[in-house]
């Protein structure tokens, strides 16, 4: 199949895109560089002994994007451009609303004119808000808490709607848990601009010796040991999730939604402990207040893309921390 991933550049996008070429997909990319590096495509020449077809552009350019999806004759789109940061979002609300919604709309636009109709798309697991029952299924509630989770929920919606109006449409969204770690090669990774925000990347630097110490955000949530609890899912797992969510998609319409995520949560010490033995270096830290807006714990349930995908994680804590690691001294 001939795939467009938005956002291919990115961290999950470039993780896909390894999976997707080595699975015999012809791989084309739309990617405006605000969140990422050109040497990724290098990277992954170096990866497939191949670069995959790169275009800069926005993909809120609807001309440019219809231009692509018909010199690269392409069947299906996997939408990962957008804007991440969650904090940023609740700054900066209009602009996440106009890249993660306004962004999409566009593309949908693009892709109804050239009469393409299968899409999936990277949600979140921040759709559901606090929990009302763990793990998360797909029938949990949706309350998403900031500007970034809503953008995503609004997108779900949109998509809903869409494939409600027209049955040709075939629509995945895809929630994901807490992506960490890295391509085995060490050549492809997750590179943050500043400090980190998210645990692993954080813990790695301080492994690294760029950082000082961790700083913890509490410990004394209800849980196990009082330290916040996540459903981290190596990244080369859910690359290989959206293989099997886009043969799902290809085969059945309407408008499906997958978690992605272990199904296991592991604590912020467990991750300690974990970065530790695969670096085999000290990891210093330190427990401060709690980070606002921080749940004490999230995981999923991972059986309805077990049942419909033919779908699991393979990857333990340690290897995401070994990958993770891998990366960091590499890069
Ligand atoms: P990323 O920032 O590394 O990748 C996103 C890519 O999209 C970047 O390369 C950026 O340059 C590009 N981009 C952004 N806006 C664009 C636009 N308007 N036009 C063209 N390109 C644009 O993020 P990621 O971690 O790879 O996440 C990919 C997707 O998965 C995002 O939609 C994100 O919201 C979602 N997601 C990520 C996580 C996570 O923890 N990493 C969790 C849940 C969902
Ligand atoms: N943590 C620390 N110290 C740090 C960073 C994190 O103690 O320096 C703790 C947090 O309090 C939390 C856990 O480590 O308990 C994980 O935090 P992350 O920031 O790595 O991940 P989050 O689950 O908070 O957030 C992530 C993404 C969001 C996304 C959300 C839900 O960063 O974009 O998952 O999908 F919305």
């Amino acid at each position: 199949m001939n795939i467009l991933l938005t956002g291919g550049l990115g961290y999950i996008g470039s993780h896909v895109a390894v999976v997707l070429t080595e699975a015999g997909h012809q791989v084309t990319i739309l990617d405006n560089l605000c969140n990422c590096k050109i040497e990724v495509l290098d990277r992954l020449e170096k990866i497939l002994g191949r670069a995959p077809a790169f275009f800069k552009g926005d993909v809120r350019d609807q001309a440019l994007v219809e231009s692509i999806l018909k010199e690269k004759q392409i069947n299906s789109v996997i939408h990962f451009a957008g804007l991440k940061a969650v904090g940023e979002s609740v700054q900066e609300p209009l602009m996440y609303y106009d890249n993660n919604v306004g962004g999409t709309i566009s593309l949908l636009k693009a892709m109804k004119n050239c009469e393409i109709k299968t899409i999936v798309f990277s949600s979140s697991a921040s759709v559901y808000g606090i929990p009302v029952y763990l793990p998360y299924d797909e029938e949990h509630p949706t309350r998403p808490q900031s500007p970034y989770g809503k953008s995503k929920l609004q997108v779900e919606e949109i998509l809903k709607d869409l494939s409600d109006s027209d049955p040709e449409w075939k629509v995945v969204a895809l929630r994901y848990f807490n992506p960490v770690g890295a391509h085995d090669s060490g050549l492809i990774g997750e590179d943050p601009a500043g400090v980190p925000n998210n645990l692993i990347p954080y813990v790695a630097q301080v492994a690294i010796g760029k950082l000082e110490k961790l700083k913890i955000f509490g410990d004394d949530y209800d849980t196990p040991n009082g330290t916040g609890v996540r459903d981290y899912i190596h990244v080369m797992d859910l690359a290989e999730g959206h293989n099997s969510a886009l043969l799902y998609v290809s085969e059945n319409t309407g408008f499906s939604v997958f978690n992605l995520g272990t199904g296991n949560g592991y604590s912020v010490y467990e991750v300690v402990d974990a970065f530790t033995s695969a670096s085999s270096r000290k990891i210093p830290y330190e427990i401060v207040d709690r980070r606002g807006g921080d749940i004490a714990s999230y995981y999923a349930n991972a059986q309805k893309a077990k049942k419909f995908l033919g779908w699991s994680a393979k990857r333990g804590l340690l290897q995401m921390c070994i990958d993770a690691w891998k990366w960091a001294v590499l890069h």
